[in-house]
């Protein structure tokens, strides 16, 4: 599209929000402007950004300031950045400029994994572009390599860590061997944790990326509510010292996978827990708040995607990239792939998915235990890897290593040893990933 001048117009652009993400958006525009313009092959103009509280925005040109997003979003607007965060009014914004046929790029992974499929739909309706890789893994360029370059391959598995939050904490557990209240209240003094951590630490942050993930990789709609979750306030010093013992780290894990039964029937497991790594395993080194997540496609083989999962200019970097991607395909008239959910696979409830656990018991030092705690895995067709009973007396321990099972055999197994006479008590339980089962 060239103007009578000969001089491509400008792709104008209004953003929602000015926060950590925000201020670093509008920064990027500003500073890169030359380059932008260059690689878009027209000028890129913020035209608008909509805020609560203006006089907050004192590092940005007040004429570009608004309390009335509903205003900036129906205004001459080509594309809608939007870096609010949460539900309302994020969603309805979105909607009426998707329904307007303006591009959107959003960092909003809460409102991709609840609303993905309403967004795709109206993208699709007006023929406008949606990017969201700022929802997943911060800077990391992870969704457009899952929905683009993997295209033509099979993904059977994707399995990461996506939360900083909560690896900084575990990092520090396994660095101290400090209990996990006190490493939260230490990572929320040193700008770690929010003040209030509850989305990451109960793992809702992760299973929102964990659905756009396995949504992406197997072609199919895999909401927020359909991904197991567990969070890291249950993992003790107990636990990060049994993993420790035996060459392991606990992480919290997204794991997405793709899962053929016996009958050639497929379907996805989508799960969030804490679990245990071997310490060679590559996610095991990733400490802090760094993310990494780990690909294994049929042709591909494995890859690793590592780098910094948030913080306001890499956050802003992967914003960049999108508003460039939907900038040129205004200028050239194309568009980005459409949502692909053709495969529409089922997602597996979490009681058929097969873990394997390690467990720590505390045992009374008397003869036969180890026989009637082997009991009840027979009993309920858990088959045990390794046992290793070590003391005696008070300090009696028995540490069972299971091969696969399904998680409600597991957990049966489990609730039954507990109310055997001679387990004093369960010391650890904790799924082990990362090996060859
Ligand atoms: N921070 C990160 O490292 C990171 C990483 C990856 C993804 N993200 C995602 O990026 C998005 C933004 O995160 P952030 O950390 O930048 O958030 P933030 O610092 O809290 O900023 C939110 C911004 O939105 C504005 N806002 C809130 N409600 C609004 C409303 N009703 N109308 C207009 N403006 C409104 C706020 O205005 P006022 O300033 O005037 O209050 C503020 O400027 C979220 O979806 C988040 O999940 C963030």
């Amino acid at each position: 599209m060239r103007s009578a001048t000969g001089s491509t117009p400008p792709v104008r652009v209004a953003m929602l929000g000015c926060g950590t993400v925000g201020t670093q958006v509008e920064r990027l525009i500003r500073e890169q402007s030359a380059d932008l313009t260059a690689r878009v092959g027209a000028p890129v103009e913020l035209t608008g950004i909509a805020v609560r509280r203006p006089h907050r925005h004192r590092d940005v040109p007040e004429e570009l300031l608004t309390t009335d997003a509903e205003a900036l979003v129906t205004s001459d607007v080509d594309v809608v950045v939007e870096v609010i965060g949460g539900i309302e009014p994020a969603r309805s914004l979105l909607l009426t400029a998707l329904a307007a046929g303006k591009s959107v790029v959003t960092a909003n992974k809460a409102l991709l994994a609840e609303h993905g499929p309403e967004l795709y739909e109206a993208a699709d309706a007006s023929g406008a572009d949606l990017y969201f890789e700022a929802s997943v893994a911060g800077a990391i360029p992870l969704l457009r390599p899952l929905r683009e370059s993997l295209a033509g391959d099979r993904v059977n598995r994707v399995m990461g860590i996506v939360n900083g939050t909560t690896n900084y904490v575990l990092s520090a557990m396994d660095a101290t061997g400090a209990a996990y209240g006190e490493t939260l209240e230490e990572a929320g003094r040193l700008g770690y944790a929010e003040a209030d951590p509850t989305a990451d630490v109960d793992g809702f942050d992760a299973a929102a990326k964990a659905a756009i993930l396995a949504s992406l990789a197997f072609h199919t709609r895999v909401p927020a509510g359909a991904v197991h979750r567990e969070g890291i306030s249950r993992v003790t010093a107990a636990d990060i010292a049994a993993a420790r013992g035996m060459g392991r780290v606990v992480k919290l894990l997204a794991i997405c996978d793709r899962v053929v039964d016996e009958a050639g029937g497929e379907s996805v497991s989508v799960r969030v827990h804490p679990a245990m790594i071997p310490r060679g395993h590559p996610l095991a080194t990733v400490g802090g708040a760094f993310n990494a997540v780990f690909v294994e496609a049929e042709a591909a083989g494995q890859l690793m995607f590592y780098g910094q999962g948030a913080g306001g200019a890499q956050t802003a970097s992967a914003v960049l990239g999108d508003l460039v991607a939907v900038a040129r395909n205004r200028v050239a008239g194309g568009r980005s792939p459409r949502e692909s959910a053709y495969a529409d696979l089922p997602v597996r409830p979490m009681g058929q998915v097969a873990t394997r656990y390690h467990i720590s018991l505390d045992v009374a030092d008397r003869t036969g235990v180890l026989a009637q705690v082997a009991a009840v895995f027979a009993e309920n067709d858990v088959s045990i890897a390794t046992v290793t009973q070590r003391g005696h007396r008070d300090e009696a321990s028995l540490v069972i290593a299971t091969h696969l099972a399904s998680e409600d055999a597991l957990r049966g197994t489990v609730e039954k040893i507990a109310a055997l006479s001679a387990v004093r008590e369960v010391v650890s339980v904790m799924r082990v990933e990362g090996e060859e089962p």
